[in-house]
């Protein structure tokens, strides 16, 4: 013979069984909701922790941009350039147009170092060989290979920088000194070195 059993939940027991009647004690139910809550708790303490990481981070990162800020590194204003037969006779010399915006120009007498600056708008022009002239990209600016303007809105010539023997017979180019030629400063012997 099968008994029937009624259907119960899984938190009804049967504790006794009287006159045929089953008497069931419901147990309280699990503290689900208590473990829900707990768990949110815990995930909102983790995200408080995470923002307040992050956002002392930032700050520490802040104060040290504050202490150590971001420095232009210039090159060197003086500079040595070698050795007077490093340099062909007419020819300019662009090896230190990039890191020292400098050109080293050998004629017949010596060596001069004009400035790659223009005297328009402070672009850089670019040396043309083949058409022996300076021009700058931005306005159309033409030079002459001596540094003198011919053509464009550039009011006068390129500058010109100290020059001399270092010590050891190298040229030795000093970006401290300047020359402007309608200044008559281009005939000071210290813009001109003769070899
Ligand atoms: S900056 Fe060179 S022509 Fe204007």
């Amino acid at each position: 013979m099968t008994e029937n059993v009624p259907n119960r939940s899984e938190n009804e027991v049967p504790i006794e069984e009287t006159k045929g009647e089953t008497v069931v004690k419901t147990e309280p139910p699990k503290p689900v909701k208590k473990q829900v809550d707990r768990r949110s708790i815990f995930s909102w303490m983790g995200l408080a922790w995470l923002s307040f990481t992050a956002a002392t981070l930032g700050m520490a990162a802040a104060i040290g941009r504050f202490f150590f800020p971001n420095v232009l590194f210039e090159p060197p204003l003086t500079f040595k350039a070698g050795y007077p037969e490093d340099y062909i006779i007419g020819a300019v010399d662009e090896r230190f147009k990039e890191s020292f915006g400098v050109w080293l120009v050998r004629n017949s007498e010596g060596i001069f170092a004009l400035s790659t600056v223009c005297t328009h708008l402070g672009c850089t022009p670019n040396w043309l060989g083949a058409e022996a002239k300076f021009k700058c990209p931005c306005h159309g600016s033409g030079f002459y290979k001596t540094g003198i303007n011919f053509e464009g809105p550039a009011p006068r010539p390129l500058e010109r920088y100290m020059i001399s023997y270092a010590e050891d017979g190298q040229i030795l180019v000093d970006k401290n000194r300047k020359f402007q030629y309608e200044k008559g400063q281009w005939k000071d012997p210290d813009s001109f070195l003769k070899v």
